[in-house]
């Protein structure tokens, strides 16, 4: 959206055209290949794109915060209080977990106008809570003064999202949201949070995102399943090899999980995160020796075991990855995100992206009924203020 229109339709909700708010701006990210390894301690490879969430915001002389989004029909106004508590299934629970951040921290809040836009598609697994969170952080750090670096915000906003909204998430969104970097991948080590950003150079293919547009279900209940089982396995290997988490052990360690244990699904659980962190390894090695057939490949290997070991794909999903490989020109492809729904990540030759929209989205359809949708993203920069003249 023109920022000139985001504008005008901020002073036609909150008037006064005396003072003007400031813009800031988040993206959203995908992630290359590394699922369901953050909260494990492990690695994972995304980058940021060029969609995400504009805020605009401006401080008023009142005790109230009023919040409003293009993309939701409810705005909200509330009075600045204590804490607050959270609002139901409300959107608004991601800028107030934000603020009860800043508030725990001794930060002082005045009354504020908030005015939300985002391209990124909700609910897809592209990191639009993330989004939320980190660009109302990134302004109420820089409007109050705060001084929080970069990693303070992206905890607060993980926390917000743990605590306030109650979804278990890793650190992944919230860490390339606010670090990501235009033409680059985050090569992240959620054990310690070292990173690196390798240079996205996909010589002759292009990155598509395939959106299932499968309707949220029960993504939140059954990635929270997920971390426990996760947890479960740590448990049972203690008497054994006792480690902090699963990304402590190595993909040749395969064989003493085998060993010791024997519940089948907590055992292909834990072989997921050890597999797949071997993955990110050899992906970020592939792309380093610009081998993007071997990056590609990896890609397909770690939707297999997501499907097969950690069971967060399902139909919407599988059709998409299975189909789409049998594509033309397509290198890899994968889920992305949480699973359960939301989209895959492709990465397909140039000459045949054209194909490989017309002819998927015709299968799919046929499928599985739902239209899907297909974005052609660049990468972008992490969180920050943005120039409200560009
Ligand atoms: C969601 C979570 C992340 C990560 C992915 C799966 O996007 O927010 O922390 O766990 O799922 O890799």
């Amino acid at each position: 959206m023109e920022t000139k229109f985001f504008s005008e339709k901020f002073f036609e909700k909150y008037g006064n055209r005396k003072i003007n708010p400031v813009l800031f701006f988040s993206p959203g990210r995908v992630n290359l290949i590394g699922e369901h390894t953050d909260y494990n301690g492990g690695y994972v490879f995304p980058c940021t794109l060029n969609y995400g969430t504009y805020l605009l915001i401006r401080k008023t002389n009142s005790n109230t915060l009023r919040f409003s989004s293009v993309n939701f029909s409810n705005d909200e106004e509330t009075e600045i209080s204590e804490l607050f508590i959270n609002k139901g299934s409300n959107w608004i629970n991601y800028p107030l977990g934000v603020i009860n951040e800043f508030l725990k921290k001794g930060i002082k809040v005045c009354g504020l106008d908030f005015f939300y836009y985002g391209d990124v598609p909700d609910g897809a697994g592209l990191s639009s809570s993330a989004s939320i969170e980190m660009v109302t952080a990134v302004a109420l750090n820089d409007l109050f003064g705060a001084g929080f670096d970069m990693l303070e915000l992206v905890h607060m906003s993980q926390r917000a999202e743990n605590e306030f909204v109650g979804m278990n998430c890793g650190i992944m969104d919230q860490f390339s949201v606010g670090f990501g970097k235009k033409d680059h991948a985050i090569f992240l080590n959620c054990d310690n949070l070292g990173y690196e950003m390798v240079p996205l150079n996909l010589k002759n293919h292009s990155l598509i995102i395939t959106n299932t547009n499968k309707k949220r279900g029960l993504t939140d209940s059954k990635y929270n399943e997920r971390r426990s089982e996760c947890e479960k396995a740590v448990e049972l290997l203690k008497p054994f090899r006792p480690v902090k988490n699963l990304s402590r052990l190595s993909v040749e360690e395969i064989p003493l999980l085998e060993e010791h244990i024997t519940d089948p699904v907590i055992l292909r659980r834990a072989r997921h995160v050890l597999s797949e962190n071997q993955r990110v390894l050899d992906a970020v090695k592939a792309l380093k020796d610009n081998n993007i057939q071997a990056f590609g490949s990896l890609m397909n290997q770690s939707h297999d075991s997501l499907k097969n070991d950690y069971e967060v794909t399902g139909i919407e999903l599988d059709t998409l990855v299975y189909e789409g490989r049998e594509l033309p020109g397509v290198t890899g492809t994968r889920m992305t995100g949480a699973g359960f729904g939301g989209c895959t990540v492709s990465i397909v030759k140039n000459e045949y992206t054209t194909e490989f929209i017309t002819r998927l989205a015709e299968i799919y359809t046929r499928q599985t009924g739902i239209t899907p949708d297909f974005y052609l993203p660049e990468t972008g920069n992490g969180a920050g203020k943005k120039d409200i003249t560009s």
